[in-house]
């Protein structure tokens, strides 16, 4: 089990995190939640071994391999600025894990827009934001963030195994969790900072880390889909795509973003 001393004695300020380990719970975005609205809980951070109803973005499932092979947890943050510019959390926390993994040579970590993070082709960490205002004035954010680090992948559901890989996978080395627990954080202190004054910064970064630029991609909106070229990323991590006839989209969000093998035009 991940022990909160070890990954305190890696982090490079001890100070910035209240790290606490659980061995199970449902979703450590949930535990995080509640105890934000309840207690406020700013830079606690929950891990868990083994998370009963684990949740990705749009309701999907979030499956890890057996306890003590991944990293689950979830960290208690102040929402930056306006609550429209709350979706800001989601590229600062994929620029901190692009950062983490490229400690972990020969990964090339790519952001696939706005939460996942790849290698090669596959998925190896995803992102859930979730915020919430308390009362008119103040809100909360949990930021929950799930890596697949020394897992065996036969464990994950066959449905995920050909689209998911891990870090000792991709290094073929047994990685030290509490140390890559705390490289993350680090970098997510490093980048929380360039809110709001530098985001211009993260967002230079992640377009060269853009997983679908220049990729044929189908996105779901609502009941609808829309096929084009990923093009561009926007000031606020938007989405830039180019459909049939020239027309750009930009898209703040969308309910699904799947490659495709060429647009149907
Ligand atoms: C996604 O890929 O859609 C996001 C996955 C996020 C999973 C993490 S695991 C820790 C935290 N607790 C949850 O219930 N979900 C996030």
């Amino acid at each position: 089990m991940l022990d909160p001393d070890g990954i305190r004695h890696h982090l490079a300020d001890a100070g910035a995190w209240e790290i606490h380990v659980a061995s199970e719970v449902e979703s450590t975005n949930d535990a995080v939640l509640t105890f934000s609205r309840e207690k406020g809980s700013m830079g606690s951070v929950l891990f868990a071994e083994k998370q009963s109803a684990g949740r990705g973005r749009r309701g999907n499932v979030w499956s890890s391999g057996a306890p003590g092979s991944d990293l689950l947890f979830s960290c208690a943050v102040r929402p930056p600025g306006p609550a429209a510019s709350w979706s800001r959390l989601t590229h600062v926390t994929a620029l901190a894990l692009k950062r983490a993994f490229e400690r972990y040579p020969p990964v090339r970590p790519l952001v696939k827009w706005p939460n996942d993070i790849y290698v090669k082709e596959k998925k190896v960490s995803g992102i859930l934001v979730e915020t919430e205002m308390c009362g008119t004035n103040h809100g909360v954010a949990v930021i929950g963030i799930g890596v697949n680090v020394n897992g065996s992948l036969d464990d994950l559901p066959s449905e995920f195994r050909s689209r998911a890989t891990s870090l000792r996978a991709e290094t073929q080395t047994l990685i030290n969790r509490e140390m890559l627990a705390a490289h993350i954080l680090d970098h997510l202190t490093e980048s929380l900072r360039l809110l709001p004054g530098k985001f211009h910064r993260v967002i230079e970064e992640l377009r060269e880390a853009h997983y679908l630029l220049g990729k044929p991609l189908r996105v779901r909106l609502g009941q609808g889909t829309r096929e084009g070229i990923a093009i561009d990323l926007g000031p606020e991590g938007e989405l830039i795509m180019e459909t049939h006839g020239g027309t750009r989209l930009c898209l703040s969000s969308a309910d699904d973003v799947r490659l495709i093998s060429r647009p149907e035009w």
